[in-house]
């Protein structure tokens, strides 16, 4: 028998509890925890850095395969490095979940990354969190999850985290339109839009505390 440890695959809208449960999940189990919006974060970071049109297919593209982006840390203290450079506090903006939402339309970022978290996680042993987990990267996961919440559930728990890190965020309905602007833009796009994997278990966290839905998954995992 094959003791490889399985993929966990949770997918889901923002601000769905995805990190939270995902890095719990890889805590308790001993897993590696791979947050790949960072990897779409990064892209974006840097395109706006170079000035480069965050529309520009080509440009985009180009710098997503030619950048070095490195996941690395423990589960509590991920650092995200893009060529070399720790920019981990940079992305975690409102105005990057943004840009990160629309360079991820583009078909040859996906592609780049897509590859690289495959390398990733191929080992098994992993929860890795995204939006088309358990569609692209790994439809043949072993535990494959759909994360959803309403969307006032989710702009409360943004704008709470928002605060908590002191940006200047604005009204909570603000938050809640910029979720759904981003949500109707991660489901709607060509490539790998957000939806919920053939297999997935679906489960709606709105009223559910991070331990009643780790538990949940957990006892998916034998
Ligand atoms: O999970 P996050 O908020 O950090 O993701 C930022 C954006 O990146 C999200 O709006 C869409 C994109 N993304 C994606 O298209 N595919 C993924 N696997 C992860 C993120």
């Amino acid at each position: 028998m094959s003791d490889r440890k399985p993929i966990i695959a949770i997918d889901g809208p923002a601000g769905a509890g995805k990190s939270t449960i995902a890095k719990t999940l890889a805590r308790q189990l001993g897993y590696l925890f791979i947050n790949t919006g960072a990897m779409y974060r990064a892209v974006a970071w840097k395109a706006l850095q170079l000035g480069v049109s965050l529309e520009d297919a080509d440009q985009v593209g180009k710098l997503a395969e030619d950048s070095l982006i490195e996941l690395t840390g423990t589960v509590d203290a991920m650092r995200l490095l893009i060529d070399g450079q720790d920019i981990t506090e940079d992305i975690a903006t409102p105005a990057i979940s943004q840009a990160a939402s629309v360079v991820s339309a583009i078909s040859a970022v996906r592609r780049a990354l897509v590859a690289r978290q495959q390398q990733m996680g191929k080992a098994g042993g992993v929860v890795m969190e995204g939006r088309d987990i358990g569609t692209q990267v790994f439809p043949d996961a072993e535990i494959k999850i759909y994360l959803d919440a309403s969307s006032q559930a989710r702009a409360e728990r943004r704008h709470t985290d928002d605060l908590a890190k002191g940006f200047n965020t604005g009204s909570l309905l603000t938050t809640q339109s910029e979720i759904e602007e981003r949500d109707t833009r991660d489901k709607s796009r060509a490539d790998s839009p957000l939806v919920q994997a053939e297999g997935a278990v679906y489960i709606d966290s709105s009223a559910m505390t991070i331990n009643e839905v780790v538990e949940k998954i957990l006892s998916l995992v034998s």
